[in-house]
């Protein structure tokens, strides 16, 4: 049984998904602060049964030490916490509170229970401004916000927790930019507000919530002047966590994976994928470069490949169509 933490948010309902296509069974908490309960019920449709689901906050031991009483968990995936660049230099003591406790509460708890397999969700954002293109996972890590510093963070805790345990098995996946959603339509991305990300953002321009989009910066150097970025189809990430979860099965110590494509494509790349998807709904500006934005990112997803057997397969099309009919769907 698989304890999945966050797992009515984006990425983890997609990898819930997966998991139970593969044959795993899991458990889900959540404390819903940027997800909604009608989530599990698309995911009970999608999967065809009834979710074990426990509301609570990750942070709270007394209500993982039922969870873990009350299921035989041999590993926990840990996608809650808090994800919004910008929002984390507003709320830094949020964010180091919610994303490190939360960590702790469950290296505390699984170590009472003796469970060992760990599988963190971090992000590309460790690698900062990366020396060069493509990314390999050796790079040196810097972060250049305090979202980004719980990642770094969390990353050397774990480390720091498994020289002290060399029996705990530990994946730090490095997310590239997860886009898109499930073929159903059921459940996808759905942030509160104005979307800080690109495919959300365009998606509402598309659907008429939004007027139109800004896009930061024309002047990079980059092949049409636009930030260029590695998107992954949020269903291919979802596939690399259970790539994961059997990898840590053969008990390999600490490892860490890129999860992207290897591809980059620039933000007017994806409003013209995207124009052709949904009929030229797309309007854009040029407006002056985001604060902080970094001009290129792409993964060398080699290693994931090699150790993991994982590969990303579906296209920008499948990313672009995904999203915008999850988009209407949800209208
Ligand atoms: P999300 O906000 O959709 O999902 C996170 C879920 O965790 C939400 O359902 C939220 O309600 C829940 N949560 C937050 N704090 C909690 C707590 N203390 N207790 C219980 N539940 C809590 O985010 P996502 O896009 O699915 O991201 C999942 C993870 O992946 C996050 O750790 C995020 O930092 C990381 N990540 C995301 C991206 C991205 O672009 N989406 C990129 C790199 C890394
Ligand atoms: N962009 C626009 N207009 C918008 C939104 C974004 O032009 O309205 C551009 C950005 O300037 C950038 C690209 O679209 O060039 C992608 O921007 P996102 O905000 O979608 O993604 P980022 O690469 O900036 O950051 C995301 C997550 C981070 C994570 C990082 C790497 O938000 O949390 O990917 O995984 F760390």
């Amino acid at each position: 049984m698989i304890l999945l933490t966050g797992g009515l948010g984006y990425i983890g309902s997609h990898t819930a998904v997966e998991l139970a296509e593969a044959g795993y069974d899991f458990v889900i908490i959540d404390n819903l602060s940027n997800s909604k309960i009608e989530v599990k019920d698309k995911l009970e449709q999608i999967i065809g049964s009834p979710i074990k689901f426990y509301k609570g906050d990750v942070q709270n031991e007394e209500i993982l030490t039922k969870i873990f009483t009350e299921n035989d968990i041999d590993a926990v995936i840990h996608f809650a916490g808090y994800k919004a660049v910008g929002e984390s230099v507003a709320k830094p003591i949020e964010y180091y509170d919610n994303n490190i406790n939360t960590t702790l509460a469950l290296l505390r708890v699984m170590r009472k229970f003796n469970v060992k397999n760990f599988v963190f969700s971090s992000s590309a954002t460790v690698y900062g401004r990366a020396k060069s293109m493509p990314i390999y996972e050796d790079f040196e890590v810097s972060a250049t916000n305090p979202y980004g510093r719980t990642k770094l963070f969390i990353e050397e805790i774990l480390k720091d927790a498994y020289v002290a345990d060399n029996s705990l098995n530990i994946a730090l996946l490095r997310y590239f930019n997860p886009v898109g959603a499930h073929k159903s339509g059921l459940i996808g991305e759905n942030p509160n507000g104005i979307p800080n990300n690109l495919m959300p953002y365009i998606t509402r321009v598309a659907t008429g919530k939004l007027d139109h989009l800004n896009i930061f910066g024309n002047d990079y150097p980059t092949k049409d002047g636009t930030g260029v970025r590695d998107y992954i189809h949020v269903c291919d990430l979802a596939l690399g966590h259970v790539k994961a979860v059997k990898k840590l099965e053969t008990a390999p110590g600490l490892v860490v994976y890129n999860l992207g494509t290897g591809t980059g494509y620039s933000v007017l790349e994806m409003v013209n994928a995207f124009n052709e998807v949904c009929g030229n709904k797309v309007k854009y500006e040029f407006a002056p470069r985001r604060p902080g934005d970094i001009d290129v990112c792409y993964a060398c997803p080699d290693k994931a490949e090699k150790e993991l057997g994982f590969k990303a397969t579906r296209n920008l099309k499948d990313m672009c169509e995904s999203s915008y009919n999850f988009e209407i769907n949800n209208k």
